[in-house]
């Protein structure tokens, strides 16, 4: 039987719900151990540049949490130095490079890899040189899957909010985008994740591309943790993408 793909569940916005009464209810890393035990293969989480949802002291104890439960952390970061500090601190499994700007709501695109070789190269370098696995999230275009190749990136993770947010003949034009850039990355020795905005319907999809390794889902799951409890959303989740034949 081929290895199931993994999922890693983002807890970003149990921080966000959190923040907004700037107390410490509802805990991340208590959702972090729930998801774990329901059975993520991973935690993901995004320390972002203004702190509006994940803090230092979340990450700090995810590390903990994830180093003693023997599962994989991925800390989503933007390329700073202030952020490949805090990640050369805490090594954790793995680093994802996604852009980064003040004023979006969430992560609106994927990093321009392409044109900005120089900039990142040497933080994949740094990063991987401290033994954790980098990923850069990038729009599905050949340049950019070249361009991730070029800075000796090892995973890259394709970007399907586009894809979750398109209909109909758009929607197909988009998973073809996503299905070459896979073919592309694995071709050129990468492995393939991918992210934003999946749901019970849309993560199912993207698992007709054979090489997609990982999904990373945050918000559509923290959402239906409100109706179902979070055991339960992953618990469907996983269901959903085992049936996938
Ligand atoms: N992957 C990456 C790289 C992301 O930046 C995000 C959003 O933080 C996700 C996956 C998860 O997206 P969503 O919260 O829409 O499921």
């Amino acid at each position: 039987m081929a290895t199931p793909v993994r999922l890693g569940v983002n807890i970003d916005h149990v921080a966000t719900v959190r923040n907004a009464r700037g107390g410490v209810h509802p805990d991340p890393v208590r959702a972090a151990r729930e998801a774990l035990a329901a059975g993520a293969d991973g935690i993901t989480a995004h320390l972002r540049e203004d702190r509006r949802h994940i803090t230092d002291s979340d990450i700090e104890a995810l590390s903990r949490l994830c180093a003693e439960a023997g599962r994989p952390l991925n800390l989503e970061m933007a390329v700073t130095d202030e952020m490949l500090a805090i990640a050369l601190r805490h090594r954790p499994h793995a680093a994802c490079l996604v852009p980064e700007r003040r004023e979006e709501v969430t992560t609106e695109g994927g990093l321009a890899v392409a044109g900005q070789e120089a900039r990142i190269e040497p933080v994949v370098k740094a990063l991987a040189d401290a033994g954790m696995r980098v990923s850069l999230f990038v729009e599905p275009s050949r340049a950019q899957i070249e361009a991730c190749h070029a800075v000796g990136a090892q995973v890259v993770e394709l970007h399907t909010g586009r894809y979750c947010h398109l209909e109909g003949d758009d929607r197909a034009v988009e998973f073809e985008r996503l299905q070459a850039a896979a073919t592309l990355a694995f071709d050129l020795g990468l492995e393939v994740h991918a992210g934003h905005g999946l749901d019970y319907v849309t993560a199912p999809h993207m698992l007709a591309i054979p090489e997609v390794r990982e999904l990373n889902i945050g918000h559509f799951l923290i959402g239906e943790a409100v109706f179902t409890g979070l055991t339960s959303a992953i618990h469907r989740m996983r269901a959903a993408m085992d049936a996938v034949p």
